[in-house]
C-alpha cells in the first residue's frame, strides 16, 4: 500500500478514475456539430489568426521586425538578412484542410490499431519527431504532413547537429515530404539548434520544409487557453497543434491524448506509445488540457479517439 502511495500520490487517483468513468459513460458516440466547429474557428481566428500567423513568414515578419520570444521574458530577435532568407514567403498550406488527424504521443495508442484510421486523414500532424518504425505502424500509421521538433530534441538526440548530420537526416526520412515545425524563437537557447536544423535539411536537399513557429501565434494561443482554465507554464505541443488544426481544418480528430496512468480498460498505460518517460512535473497541465479537449469532443467540435480503432 505504501509503495502504491509513492508511485501514484492519492490526490490524483480519484481524478483519473472519474475521468475514466466519464469517458466510459459517454462511450464511442460522437456527433459532429458544425456550429461548434464554426464557432471555434471564429474564436481562434479572432485571437490568433492561424492561417496567417502560425509560421514565421516573409509576409508577417519582414526585415527589421522584432520577434518577441514567447517562452522567455524580455528576449527578442530582430529579423535580419540571414534569418529573413530562411522564412517561407507565406502560409504554404492549401486551405481549408479537410480531414485532419492530430496525433499525440500518449501510451493509449499502443495496441490501438489506429494506424489505418490516422493514415486516411487528408492532413496528419505529429508531435516531437515521434518514432514511426515498423513496430508502431499498425497503431500510429505511416503518413505525416506536419511534424513538430523541439530544439531540445535536436540537442539531446542529435548532439545539437555539431558533429555528424547523417543520423539526423536519415531519421527524418520517415516523415516523407512534411513540414517540420520548430519553435525557433520561443527560448533563446533554441534558436541556434533550429537554424542548424534548417541548414542540415537544406544542405542535404531533404524533402522536408522548415516552418518556424511564430512566437506571437504561440503566445496568443497560450492566452486563449489560459482564459479557458489551462494553467500550465506552457501549453503542451499537442494542444498547440489541436488549436492550429481547429483553425485550419474542416474536421479534426485527435489520437493519443490521454495523460493518465490508467486506461479505459483500467489497465496501466505508459506515458508515451514508445516509452514511459514522464514529463517534467509542473511544466504542462496535460490533465487540464485533456478536460478542455474532452469538452470539445462532447460538443462535437472535434473528435477524440480514445479506444481502439475498429
Ligand atoms: O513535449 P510534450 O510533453 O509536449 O509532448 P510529448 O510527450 O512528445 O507528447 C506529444 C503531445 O501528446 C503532448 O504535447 C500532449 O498534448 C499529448 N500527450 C497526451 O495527451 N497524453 C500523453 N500521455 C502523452 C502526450
Amino acid at each position: 500500500v505504501l509503495c502504491w502511495f509513492y508511485i501514484f500520490p492519492v490526490y490524483r487517483l480519484p481524478r483519473d478514475k472519474d475521468i475514466v468513468e466519464e469517458v466510459l459513460r459517454q462511450g464511442e458516440a460522437w456527433q459532429k456539430n458544425q456550429t461548434g466547429i464554426d464557432l471555434y474557428r471564429k474564436l481562434l481566428t479572432d485571437c490568433c489568426n492561424p492561417p496567417r500567423m502560425f509560421a514565421v513568414t516573409k509576409e508577417n515578419s519582414p526585415l527589421g521586425k522584432v520577434l518577441w520570444y514567447d517562452g522567455e521574458l524580455y528576449h527578442s530577435h530582430t529579423v535580419n538578412n540571414e534569418t529573413y532568407s530562411l522564412f517561407v514567403q507565406d502560409n504554404p498550406l492549401q486551405l481549408p484542410l479537410k480531414k485532419c488527424a492530430v496525433v499525440g504521443n500518449g501510451g493509449i495508442l499502443r495496441r490501438s490499431k489506429c494506424g489505418r484510421d490516422i493514415d486516411q486523414a487528408n492532413f496528419i500532424m505529429r508531435c516531437n519527431l515521434p518514432p514511426l518504425s515498423k513496430e508502431y505502424v499498425e497503431d500510429v500509421g505511416t503518413r505525416t504532413h506536419l511534424v513538430t521538433a523541439n530544439p531540445s530534441i535536436i540537442e539531446k538526440r542529435f548532439q545539437n547537429l555539431l558533429w555528424s548530420r547523417k543520423a539526423f537526416v536519415d531519421s527524418m526520412k520517415v516523415y516523407g515530404s512534411s513540414y517540420i515545425y520548430m519553435p525557433a524563437f520561443s527560448m533563446k537557447p533554441g534558436t541556434d539548434p533550429s537554424l542548424r536544423t534548417y541548414y542540415a535539411l537544406a544542405d542535404t536537399s531533404s524533402n522536408l520544409t522548415m516552418l518556424f513557429a511564430n512566437p506571437e501565434f504561440l503566445a496568443t494561443v497560450g492566452k486563449f487557453w489560459k482564459a479557458r482554465g489551462v494553467h500550465g507554464k506552457r501549453l503542451s505541443t499537442g494542444l498547440f497543434l489541436v488549436s492550429l488544426a481547429l483553425g485550419l481544418c474542416e474536421e479534426v480528430t485527435a489520437y493519443g491524448f490521454w495523460p493518465f496512468s490508467v486506461g479505459l480498460d483500467e489497465q496501466p498505460v505508459s506515458h508515451h506509445y514508445y516509452d514511459n518517460v514522464l514529463p517534467y512535473k509542473w511544466f504542462h497541465a496535460m490533465p487540464e488540457e485533456f478536460v478542455q479537449l474532452w469538452h470539445l469532443h462532447k460538443s462535437g467540435t472535434l473528435r477524440m479517439k480514445l479506444g481502439p480503432c475498429p
